[in-house]
């Protein structure tokens, strides 16, 4: 390693459930790949649902803090059955995304050869959903006056900034650019008369920007029909958060299950680290036996590296990763096992 190599520090956080058995996979898919190519160190944390029931503590100011000094954050899953819904998935995952400003989720959806997708002829499916990840519907705007009687009232309010929604739409043209050109607006404007009608203009305004780039528009109800029909249509998938979040699932059962998703919660300014995580969650009926598909988590890896601007050494990881699926993706293996063929092939 030459000296002027460059050291990161990375935020280690495995979560609940699968999240501690596929998170040390892709820290050591990251620790080799990254192999005199760069420095990483990692600082574990203990965030969850273990450390909440022990401690109460779901995200410490002087831990957050420690996170936001760090270049890039891997997280593994966020949710457990003994706990409320909604208190970690708002106190530690949601909050790390919006105190971190990760406005852009970024989820790839790809059919590697040698995974069998539900869909009799899924065609070659290659596309990116572009999720915002700091407004809409999961900003906490919202209340409940008169709960747990008759007359109980319940609101969420879809916060959308013109801000907010500009720079994603900046993002999914840029992103567009270095792929086959082509941006899909989804949303439901048709009924979000307002958020949607917005989005929609402010597409319109950037794409002039880029005139190589071409655009369209579904609806999301649509969407979900295209995306089992002719999901090989799809580019670049631009959307809100709710939407998004909804239509990553579907991709991901489309692509062959959640095992081969993963995802980034990028803040394209650099002003914070951004986050890689695989999209599944806890899978606490799995968890604990060394099942869990640790491909996600790795790929996560690879995102994070290429986000750190290491594109020859995500690629390692990228190649490593299809052709173990091609060769071994239809072999039943424990955790341990895909992890180990996968890093073998690096
Ligand atoms: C995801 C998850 C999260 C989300 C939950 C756990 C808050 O479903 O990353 O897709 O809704 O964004
Ligand atoms: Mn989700």
């Amino acid at each position: 390693m030459s000296e002027t190599t460059k050291k990161y520090t990375i935020a280690v956080i495995p979560g609940d459930g699968i999240g501690k058995e596929v998170t040390p996979w892709a820290q050591k898919a990251l620790e080799k790949a990254a192999e005199g190519v760069a420095e990483f160190e990692y600082e574990h944390f203990d965030l969850g649902a273990e450390r909440y029931l022990r401690d109460g503590a779901i995200l410490p100011e002087e831990e957050e803090d420690r996170i936001k000094q760090t270049d890039a954050i891997l997280l593994g899953a966020v949710g457990d059955p003994r706990i409320k819904a909604g208190i970690l998935e708002r106190g530690l995952l949601l909050k790390l995304r919006f105190d971190l400003d990760q406005y852009v989720n970024l989820r790839p959806s790809k059919l590697y050869r040698g995974v069998t997708s539900p869909l009799a002829d899924p065609g070659d499916i290659d596309f990116v959903v572009v999720r915002e990840g700091t407004e809409g519907l999961y900003c906490g705007a919202g209340g409940a006056v008169r709960r747990g009687t008759p007359n109980e009232v319940a609101t969420e309010v879809s916060i959308n900034t013109a801000y907010g929604v500009e720079r994603v739409v900046r993002y999914a043209f840029r992103l567009a650019m270095k792929r086959k050109k082509h941006v899909t607006l989804v949303h439901k404007k048709n009924v979000l008369v307002n958020a949607g009608d917005m989005w929609q203009r402010i597409v319109d305004k950037v794409a002039e920007e880029y005139p190589e780039v071409s655009h369209d528009y579904l609806h999301i109800d649509a969407t979900t029909i295209f995306m089992v029909s002719d999901p090989s249509r799809f580019d670049v998938i631009l959307t809100d958060n709710l939407f998004g979040d909804i239509i990553t699932d579907e991709a991901g059962a489309v692509v062959g299950g959640v095992g081969y998703s993963a995802s980034g919660c990028i803040n394209a300014s650099d002003e914070y680290p951004s986050m890689f995580e695989p999209i599944h969650g806890s899978a606490p009926d799995i968890a604990g036996q060394n099942k869990a598909n640790p491909t996600a988590a790795i790929l996560s890896a690879a995102m994070l590296l290429h986000h750190l601007g290491f594109d020859d050494t995500a690629a390692s990881i990228d190649a490593a990763v299809e052709a173990d699926i091609e060769e071994l993706g239809s072999t039943a293996r424990s955790t341990d096992e895909v992890g180990r063929d996968i890093l073998a092939r690096m």
